[in-house]
């Protein structure tokens, strides 16, 4: 892959940020825009450190995801002004000097201690739209994230710059390179904590950097949606894996989801295979004016016709979506915005002047309810789990003839299978950015 010019799409996404920026005062009637890094945040009763996360209001100017006590400052018609802690510290690895190709485009000013910051900030905190979480406030400057701004930047923020393109590329690269050491693992009995190292040492980054925690299932413990208990030894047999692991690039997240069956059990192959093809399907249908919640629906439709085909379902894919059967079997919804957040901002945003688009009824757990259009990145990941919690509710609920449930019983020690990707919107085809990663890495 060619690699790109990060100076000049990061010179472009500057002017995007600041033109965003200016509406959303205008919209907000203030006059500066104050966004602080975030600071540590501390265990109850100890002197023990949570791991820091960067404000993404943040890391959407700046490709800074290490470092706390800073802040961002934005005065329309000026450049923006970077408050950079750097303190004087031994006990800590304190930030590299300011590098890299944002540098040019912010005036940088350097502070040893926080409270520096107060002499740099604006003069009058009352026409400030300050962006962050209650803990990051300093004197005056206390986060008022007002509506009109954060509904303005957060709807934007579905439209991702090629810059935050290249870089969302890049936590592609990354997470497939652990996908594939993850898979090997499997492949030579490691157990669910051996992979997820694996999965770590491949891809550079450890628990903490992640963008998510790995969920690593063997067997049964697919089933469990987010399952991240990370068993010490592998059970035998070893029947199923399923991985969903993603990795940060400049504090842009992948968010990748994997299943493989052991050697010899075809018939849960196959079923993989189903669900990996009707997947890739359902990521070409990623089209500007498509609604996601048709594109949820019509996934249920799409799964319930392979378990028919399986053998597992009685009814037609259509009966068993208006009587909730399917929802036992695909308990989530099919994907989600992803960039700064896995689970990105605005995916109910009616307008970027707020409002809500609802989920369909009987899926509670869909997170993506918009039209979508060009520049959006979501994830698409369907899934089907033999889950028993679900399955007794089916039961409970009178529709127990749905199933065929010798069909359950032979698929259970498996757990589920799930496969996620994530596609770009763009003004003609889908474009899929992970799986030329996985073919490219094969
Ligand atoms: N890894 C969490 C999700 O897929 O949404
Ligand atoms: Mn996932
Ligand atoms: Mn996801």
């Amino acid at each position: 892959m060619n690699q790109p010019d990060l100076g000049a799409l990061y010179s472009h996404h500057a002017s995007v940020m600041r033109q965003r920026a200016d509406e959303a005062l205008a919209r907000g009637g203030f006059d500066h825009l104050v966004i602080p890094s975030g600071t540590q945040h501390y265990q109850a009763f100890d002197d023990r450190d949570y791991p820091y996360a960067v404000n993404p209001n943040f890391k959407a100017w700046l490709p800074l995801t290490k470092l706390p006590n800073s802040w961002l400052v934005y005065t329309p018609g000026k450049r923006p002004t970077l408050i950079f802690h750097q303190p004087f510290d031994y006990w800590h690895v304190v930030p590299d000097a300011p590098n890299g190709w944002w540098v040019e485009h912010v005036d940088i000013q350097i502070i040893r201690t926080p409270d520096e910051a107060l002499a740099l900030l604006p003069k009058d905190a009352a026409r400030c739209a300050i962006l962050g979480e209650p803990q990051s406030a300093l004197g005056a400057f206390v986060p008022n994230n007002p509506a009109p701004v954060i509904d303005y930047l957060d709807w934007q923020r579905g439209y991702k710059t090629p810059y935050e393109i290249a870089l969302m590329r890049e936590a592609q690269r990354l997470g497939v390179r652990g996908h594939r050491a993850a898979e090997a693992a499997f492949r030579g009995g490691a157990s669910e904590f051996e992979i997820h190292m694996a999965y770590c040492r491949a891809v550079g980054q450890d628990a903490n950097e992640l963008p998510y925690g790995n969920i690593i299932g063997l067997n049964e413990h697919a089933a469990v949606l987010h399952y991240t208990d990370l068993g010490r030894s592998a059970p035998t047999p070893l029947r199923s894996f399923l991985i969903d692991a993603g990795a940060s690039a400049y504090g842009y997240a992948s968010d990748i989801t994997r299943t493989y069956a052991a050697s010899g059990h075809d018939e849960f192959q196959a079923l993989i295979d189903a669900v990996d093809a009707a997947q890739q399907q359902m990521g070409a249908a990623v089209r500007a004016g498509v609604d996601y919640k048709q594109l949820h629906i019509d996934a249920h439709l799409s799964l319930m016709g392979i378990l028919k085909d399986v053998g597992v379902l009685n009814v037609s894919p259509e009966a068993a979506l208006a009587t909730g059967v399917s929802a036992a079997f695909f308990p989530h919804g099919l994907g989600h915005l992803i960039g700064l957040q896995v689970h990105d901002v605005a995916g109910f945003a009616a307008s970027d002047r707020g409002g809500r688009i609802e989920r369909p009824q009987g899926h509670p757990y869909l997170r993506m309810t918009r039209v979508l259009e060009p520049g959006m990145v979501v994830t698409i990941e369907p899934g089907v789990y033999f889950i028993d919690m679900l399955l007794d509710e089916v039961k409970q609920a009178g529709n127990g003839a749905s199933i065929n449930w010798d069909r359950v019983d032979f698929f259970r020690p498996y757990g589920g299978v799930r496969i996620e990707d994530e596609v770009l919107c763009t003004e003609g085809d889908a474009d899929n950015l992970t799986r030329p990663v996985f073919a490219a890495a094969s």
